[in-house]
Protein backbone atom coordinates (compact mmCIF):
# COMPACT_ATOMS: atom_id res chain seq x y z
CA UNK A 1 0.00 0.00 0.00
CA UNK A 2 1.37 3.36 -0.76
CA UNK A 3 0.18 7.31 -0.63
CA UNK A 4 -2.91 6.30 1.04
CA UNK A 5 -4.54 8.56 3.37
CA UNK A 6 -4.93 5.88 6.43
CA UNK A 7 -6.69 6.94 10.38
CA UNK A 8 -5.50 5.06 12.39
CA UNK A 9 -7.80 4.75 15.60
CA UNK A 10 -5.64 3.43 18.36
CA UNK A 11 -7.96 1.77 21.33
CA UNK A 12 -6.65 0.44 24.86
CA UNK A 13 -5.45 -2.97 24.05
CA UNK A 14 -2.38 -2.05 25.82
CA UNK A 15 -0.36 -5.34 25.68
CA UNK A 16 -0.77 -5.20 21.57
CA UNK A 17 1.06 -1.85 21.75
CA UNK A 18 4.68 -2.99 21.04
CA UNK A 19 3.52 -5.59 18.15
CA UNK A 20 1.57 -2.99 16.44
CA UNK A 21 4.50 -0.14 16.09
CA UNK A 22 6.52 -1.99 13.80
CA UNK A 23 3.60 -2.48 10.84
CA UNK A 24 2.62 0.96 11.45
CA UNK A 25 6.09 1.91 10.63
CA UNK A 26 6.04 -0.17 7.32
CA UNK A 27 2.71 1.92 6.43
CA UNK A 28 5.01 5.39 7.09
CA UNK A 29 8.14 4.10 5.56
CA UNK A 30 5.74 3.06 1.91
CA UNK A 31 4.93 6.89 1.99
CA UNK A 32 1.50 6.54 3.38
CA UNK A 33 0.10 9.08 5.78
CA UNK A 34 -1.14 8.34 9.19
CA UNK A 35 -3.29 10.19 11.08
CA UNK A 36 -3.33 8.74 14.55
CA UNK A 37 -6.75 8.97 16.67
CA UNK A 38 -6.67 8.27 20.81
CA UNK A 39 -9.48 6.75 22.50
CA UNK A 40 -9.69 8.53 25.84
CA UNK A 41 -8.66 5.33 27.67
CA UNK A 42 -5.56 5.14 25.60
CA UNK A 43 -4.87 9.17 25.91
CA UNK A 44 -5.24 8.73 29.26
CA UNK A 45 -4.09 5.44 30.71
CA UNK A 46 -0.41 4.10 32.51
CA UNK A 47 0.07 0.75 32.05
CA UNK A 48 2.67 -1.87 33.10
CA UNK A 49 2.91 -2.10 28.80
CA UNK A 50 3.29 1.38 28.36
CA UNK A 51 3.39 5.13 30.03
CA UNK A 52 0.74 6.80 27.84
CA UNK A 53 3.49 10.00 26.95
CA UNK A 54 5.95 7.26 25.98
CA UNK A 55 3.25 6.12 23.68
CA UNK A 56 2.11 9.32 22.47
CA UNK A 57 5.90 10.12 21.64
CA UNK A 58 6.66 7.02 19.62
CA UNK A 59 2.86 7.38 17.72
CA UNK A 60 4.31 10.89 16.75
CA UNK A 61 7.62 9.99 16.08
CA UNK A 62 6.26 7.41 13.59
CA UNK A 63 3.23 9.25 12.02
CA UNK A 64 4.57 12.76 12.16
CA UNK A 65 1.99 14.29 13.52
CA UNK A 66 0.23 14.53 16.65
CA UNK A 67 -2.62 12.06 17.68
CA UNK A 68 -6.41 13.37 17.42
CA UNK A 69 -7.93 13.02 21.15
CA UNK A 70 -11.15 14.65 21.02
CA UNK A 71 -14.38 14.09 19.58
CA UNK A 72 -14.61 17.41 18.10
CA UNK A 73 -11.08 16.23 16.85
CA UNK A 74 -12.33 13.45 15.49
CA UNK A 75 -15.36 14.89 13.27
CA UNK A 76 -13.57 16.40 10.02
CA UNK A 77 -12.33 12.68 8.67
CA UNK A 78 -15.94 13.07 7.68
CA UNK A 79 -16.48 14.59 4.33
CA UNK A 80 -13.53 17.53 5.28
CA UNK A 81 -10.85 15.76 5.64
CA UNK A 82 -11.55 11.94 4.22
CA UNK A 83 -9.25 9.21 4.40
CA UNK A 84 -8.83 6.32 2.13
CA UNK A 85 -9.11 3.68 5.07
CA UNK A 86 -9.96 4.08 8.71
CA UNK A 87 -7.65 1.28 10.97
CA UNK A 88 -9.27 0.82 13.73
CA UNK A 89 -6.28 -1.14 15.76
CA UNK A 90 -6.09 -2.56 18.50
CA UNK A 91 -9.41 -2.60 19.00
CA UNK A 92 -10.65 -3.56 22.00
CA UNK A 93 -14.20 -5.34 23.06
CA UNK A 94 -15.48 -2.39 24.18
CA UNK A 95 -15.08 -0.25 21.17
CA UNK A 96 -16.43 -3.45 19.01
CA UNK A 97 -19.40 -3.14 20.86
CA UNK A 98 -19.81 0.14 20.96
CA UNK A 99 -19.21 0.65 17.50
CA UNK A 100 -21.85 -2.24 16.21
CA UNK A 101 -24.13 -0.26 18.73
CA UNK A 102 -23.87 2.99 17.08
CA UNK A 103 -22.84 4.47 19.93
CA UNK A 104 -20.00 7.30 19.74
CA UNK A 105 -18.44 8.49 22.81
CA UNK A 106 -14.61 8.26 22.02
CA UNK A 107 -12.22 10.04 19.35
CA UNK A 108 -11.94 6.44 17.94
CA UNK A 109 -15.96 6.20 17.65
CA UNK A 110 -16.24 9.44 16.28
CA UNK A 111 -13.28 9.36 13.63
CA UNK A 112 -14.96 5.93 12.87
CA UNK A 113 -18.55 7.03 12.58
CA UNK A 114 -17.38 9.96 10.27
CA UNK A 115 -15.62 7.64 7.95
CA UNK A 116 -17.92 5.03 7.12
CA UNK A 117 -20.43 7.92 6.51
CA UNK A 118 -17.57 8.61 3.45
CA UNK A 119 -18.13 5.27 2.34
CA UNK A 120 -14.94 4.29 2.95
CA UNK A 121 -13.22 0.97 4.38
CA UNK A 122 -13.16 0.67 8.23
CA UNK A 123 -10.48 -2.21 9.07
CA UNK A 124 -10.91 -3.40 12.66
CA UNK A 125 -7.90 -5.65 14.65
CA UNK A 126 -9.35 -7.18 16.87
CA UNK A 127 -7.62 -7.93 20.23
CA UNK A 128 -10.16 -8.71 23.22
CA UNK A 129 -10.40 -11.81 25.67
CA UNK A 130 -13.99 -11.64 25.05
CA UNK A 131 -13.97 -12.45 21.21
CA UNK A 132 -15.57 -15.34 21.91
CA UNK A 133 -17.88 -14.52 24.75
CA UNK A 134 -20.52 -11.57 25.17
CA UNK A 135 -18.55 -9.86 22.58
CA UNK A 136 -19.30 -12.80 19.60
CA UNK A 137 -22.34 -11.24 18.98
CA UNK A 138 -20.72 -7.94 18.30
CA UNK A 139 -18.37 -9.37 16.21
CA UNK A 140 -20.78 -11.30 13.84
CA UNK A 141 -22.57 -8.52 13.42
CA UNK A 142 -19.88 -6.45 12.30
CA UNK A 143 -18.56 -9.19 10.02
CA UNK A 144 -20.94 -8.59 7.40
CA UNK A 145 -21.64 -5.14 7.85
CA UNK A 146 -21.16 -2.86 4.94
CA UNK A 147 -17.62 -0.99 4.26
CA UNK A 148 -16.49 -3.15 7.53
CA UNK A 149 -13.52 -5.27 7.32
CA UNK A 150 -10.87 -7.39 9.82
CA UNK A 151 -7.77 -8.09 9.19
CA UNK A 152 -7.57 -11.94 9.76
CA UNK A 153 -7.54 -12.87 13.52
CA UNK A 154 -6.96 -16.26 16.01
CA UNK A 155 -7.60 -17.57 19.56
CA UNK A 156 -4.10 -16.63 21.00
CA UNK A 157 -4.29 -19.16 23.54
CA UNK A 158 -7.13 -21.87 23.59
CA UNK A 159 -6.06 -23.46 27.03
CA UNK A 160 -5.44 -20.07 29.26
CA UNK A 161 -7.98 -17.88 27.50
CA UNK A 162 -10.82 -19.84 25.89
CA UNK A 163 -12.58 -16.52 24.34
CA UNK A 164 -9.38 -14.56 23.50
CA UNK A 165 -9.08 -13.05 20.12
CA UNK A 166 -5.88 -11.03 18.56
CA UNK A 167 -5.41 -10.00 15.09
CA UNK A 168 -2.71 -11.03 12.69
CA UNK A 169 -0.79 -7.63 12.70
CA UNK A 170 1.63 -9.32 10.32
CA UNK A 171 -1.54 -9.74 7.92
CA UNK A 172 -2.33 -5.67 8.75
CA UNK A 173 -0.55 -3.82 5.56
CA UNK A 174 -2.56 -7.28 2.81
CA UNK A 175 -5.85 -6.94 4.86
CA UNK A 176 -5.95 -3.38 4.36
CA UNK A 177 -5.05 -3.89 0.88
CA UNK A 178 -7.46 -5.89 0.50
CA UNK A 179 -10.16 -3.62 2.47
CA UNK A 180 -9.54 -0.71 -0.02
CA UNK A 181 -10.96 -2.83 -3.01
CA UNK A 182 -13.64 -3.75 -0.87
CA UNK A 183 -13.08 -7.33 -0.45
CA UNK A 184 -12.33 -9.42 3.24
CA UNK A 185 -9.05 -10.77 3.62
CA UNK A 186 -9.48 -14.63 3.77
CA UNK A 187 -9.03 -16.87 5.65
CA UNK A 188 -10.61 -14.36 8.18
CA UNK A 189 -10.05 -17.14 10.98
CA UNK A 190 -6.21 -18.30 10.77
CA UNK A 191 -4.92 -20.78 12.66
CA UNK A 192 -3.61 -20.02 16.13
CA UNK A 193 -0.94 -17.63 16.63
C1 LIG B 1 -3.52 -3.14 31.39
C2 LIG B 1 -4.81 -3.24 30.63
C3 LIG B 1 -4.87 -4.03 29.50
C4 LIG B 1 -6.06 -4.13 28.76
N1 LIG B 1 -6.08 -4.91 27.65
C5 LIG B 1 -7.22 -5.03 26.94
C6 LIG B 1 -7.25 -5.81 25.74
O1 LIG B 1 -6.25 -6.39 25.31
N2 LIG B 1 -8.43 -5.92 25.09
C7 LIG B 1 -9.55 -5.27 25.51
O2 LIG B 1 -10.61 -5.42 24.88
N3 LIG B 1 -9.55 -4.49 26.62
C8 LIG B 1 -8.42 -4.36 27.34
N4 LIG B 1 -8.39 -3.56 28.45
C9 LIG B 1 -9.62 -2.86 28.85
C10 LIG B 1 -9.84 -1.57 28.06
O3 LIG B 1 -8.71 -0.74 28.12
C11 LIG B 1 -11.08 -0.87 28.60
O4 LIG B 1 -12.23 -1.64 28.28
C12 LIG B 1 -11.24 0.55 28.08
O5 LIG B 1 -12.45 1.10 28.58
C13 LIG B 1 -11.25 0.55 26.58
O6 LIG B 1 -11.64 1.82 26.08
P1 LIG B 1 -11.50 2.12 24.53
O7 LIG B 1 -12.14 0.98 23.80
O8 LIG B 1 -12.27 3.38 24.34
O9 LIG B 1 -10.05 2.28 24.24
C14 LIG B 1 -7.22 -3.43 29.19
C15 LIG B 1 -7.14 -2.62 30.31
C16 LIG B 1 -5.96 -2.51 31.04
C17 LIG B 1 -5.91 -1.60 32.23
Amino acid sequence: MKNKKIGLCITGSYCTFAKLLPHLKTLADGGNELYPVFSFAVADTDTRFYLAADFRKDIVAICGREPVTTIAGAEPFGPANPMDIMMIAPCTGNTLAKLNHAITDTPVLMAAKAHLRNGKPLLIAVSTNDGLSNNAKNLGELLHKKNIYFVPFSQDNYIDKTNSLVAHYELLEEAADAALQHRQLQPVIKERL
